[in-house]
């Protein structure tokens, strides 16, 4: 794969709320993840519970948020401000992952809230017609992960190749610029390769790095499915 290496985030552990991942166990994978990109070159970063942001933060790591909510107001009790977020060090945000749908008519305001928090916006579609709609909102990333395979055994480059092949080309044609990752099921850096060899720029994972007996092993594995060309850069 000749194309120039990606400046954004290639490799993406989203932690969920997997209990084998709180608190120091999260500091632990975001400093495993901080490691991974200087050894590799693969743009790596976490998404750990919010709570666990700061200490993310704090390992070095290049850290997400899972979700934000549309805080319009000071008096917001309970709800997480994508302001906060920024305060605390994250460099993006996940909007609408499958396990954490927006309103299709909020997608414009969520990732405008994003761009004016400067935070890089990842945004979730669930199938190809909603990532060539979705991507008009204009988000750095675009994530594709079809829900009936996210958790599941077999990798969606696998499952569902077309999904991933379909969503980048439609994204290339609604919104030229936007980078697509992939994700649901990705275990080994076989699939990342394959991930990449259908257009996607990276992938997004959760179980096969969290409910790994040697998760920095996984990770290692991943990074190495990304094209020499991809990894020799430094931060
Ligand atoms: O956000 C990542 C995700 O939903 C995929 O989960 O467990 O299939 O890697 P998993």
């Amino acid at each position: 794969v000749a194309r120039a290496k990606p400046k954004l985030p290639q490799l993406v552990l989203n932690l969920k709320a997997y209990p084998q991942t709180f608190g120091k166990r999260a500091v632990a994978l975001a400093k495993a993840c901080v490691k991974l990109e200087e050894r590799s070159g693969v743009i790596v970063a976490i998404a750990p519970q919010t709570l666990d942001v700061r200490w993310c933060v704090d390992a070095g790591a290049r850290v997400y948020a899972q979700h934000f909510d549309k805080v319009l107001k000071p008096e917001s009790t309970g709800w997480q401000s994508v302001a906060s977020l920024a305060d605390a060090g994250c460099e993006g945000v996940l909007i609408n992952h499958s396990e954490h749908r927006i309103d299709a008519a909020d997608v414009d305001w969520f990732v405008r809230a994003a761009q004016d928090a400067k935070l890089t916006s990842i945004l979730c579609t669930k199938d190809a017609a909603e990532s060539a709609a979705y991507a008009k909102a204009r988000p750095q990333l675009v994530a594709v992960e079809p829900p009936e395979l996210i958790g599941g055994d077999i990798s969606v480059t696998t499952a569902d190749p077309e999904v991933v092949r379909r969503s980048v080309s439609a994204v290339a044609r609604s919104a030229p610029g936007v980078s697509v990752l992939c994700g649901a099921g990705v275990k080994s850096g076989a699939d990342v390769t394959r991930a990449i060899e259908l257009g996607a720029h990276g992938i997004l994972i959760a179980s096969g790095v969290t409910k790994a007996a040697r998760p920095v092993e996984v990770l290692s594995d991943l990074a190495s499915g990304f094209p020499s060309t991809w990894r020799r850069g430094r931060r």
